[in-house]
């Protein structure tokens, strides 16, 4: 039976990792900044990225290590940091193999997070532990998320519509990992990405369909290298649209249960 430790495991992407591995048998230990839950159905390691605190505790034994855990946008300054001192940890254990979580696109739109998970990447690359990096285009939830964000404004939607992405299950990312993980350590993995790639205009057209809302989606002319980057869909990837679950089943699973309840 392998260990499998998974950084970032009550997250989005990490909790759906951790169902699937249970599922398949293997042992997991979730390194989490909380406490665990009275509840907890696995091993649990209390730990932060960021200072380094229990990471050494975490990753020993683990067969695997894959990093699903990130500070996001608001803290993309602390993943390298972060990801180093998992590194490091896990030189100290020699753990078998590192596997990494990344995003289609990152080296041609320099976005603060882009640029951060791209350090990340480099850093592990050339760390010396034995590497496999997935990099997979934008989560369904992410661009529920960005819409809501964006819907704070009143009356409007107002949303950059020529953006391109290429939006993807969550769980299918996971299966994909779960596979990939019992390859062992094989570097660069094919990219991973959703199954059509549609304008935030389309997107938000059918988000707000899913959610019987008719307001105005206003155009945000942006302009620079990271509109251009998104404007272009070099985050997206057509020839690995491997993902079947289309960002309008998503819409329908989700909100046809809470119609109602918002
Ligand atoms: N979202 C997307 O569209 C997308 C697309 C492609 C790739 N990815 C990549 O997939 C990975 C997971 O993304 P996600 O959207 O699933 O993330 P998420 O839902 O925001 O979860 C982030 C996780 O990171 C953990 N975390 C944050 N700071 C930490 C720290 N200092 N120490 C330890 N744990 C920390 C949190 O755990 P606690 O709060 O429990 O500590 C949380 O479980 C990321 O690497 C992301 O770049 C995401």
């Amino acid at each position: 039976m392998t260990l499998i430790l998974v950084t970032g495991g009550t997250g989005d992407l990490g909790s759906k990792l951790v169902e699937r591995f249970v599922a398949k048998g293997e042992t997991v230990r979730v390194l989490s900044r909380r406490a665990p839950p009275t509840e907890a159905t696995t091993e649990w390691a209390q730990g932060d990225m960021e200072t380094g605190a229990g990471l050494g505790e975490a990753v020993k034994g683990a067969d695997v290590v894959v990093h699903a855990a990130t500070g996001g946008g608001t803290r993309a300054k602390a993943d390298a940091p972060g990801a180093r001192n998992l590194v490091e940890a896990c030189k100290e254990a020699a753990t078998p193999h590192f596997f990494y979580i990344s995003i289609v696109g990152i080296e041609r739109i320099p976005l603060g997070y882009y640029k951060a998970k791209l350090e990340c990447e480099r850093l592990i690359e050339t760390c010396g532990v034995p590497w496999s990096n997935l990099r997979a285009t934008q989560f369904h939830a992410l661009m529920d998320g960005f819409l809501r964000m964006f819907s704070r404004v009143p009356l409007v939607l107002p949303i950059p519509k020529s953006f391109k992405f290429q939006p993807i299950e969550t769980g299918e990312v996971a299966d994909r990992m779960v596979e990939d993980a019992a390859k062992g350590p094989v570097g660069r993995l094919p990219d991973i990405g959703g199954p059509e790639v549609l304008t935030f205009g389309e997107i938000a057209k059918t988000w707000q369909e899913a959610r019987g809302k008719t307001r105005p989606i206003v155009n945000v002319p942006l302009m620079g290298a990271v509109a251009k980057g998104f404007k272009e869909g070099y985050n997206c990837t057509p020839e690995h649209a491997e993902g079947k679950i289309t960002w309008r089943e998503w819409l329908d699973g989700n909100y046809s249960r809470r119609m109602g309840s918002e």
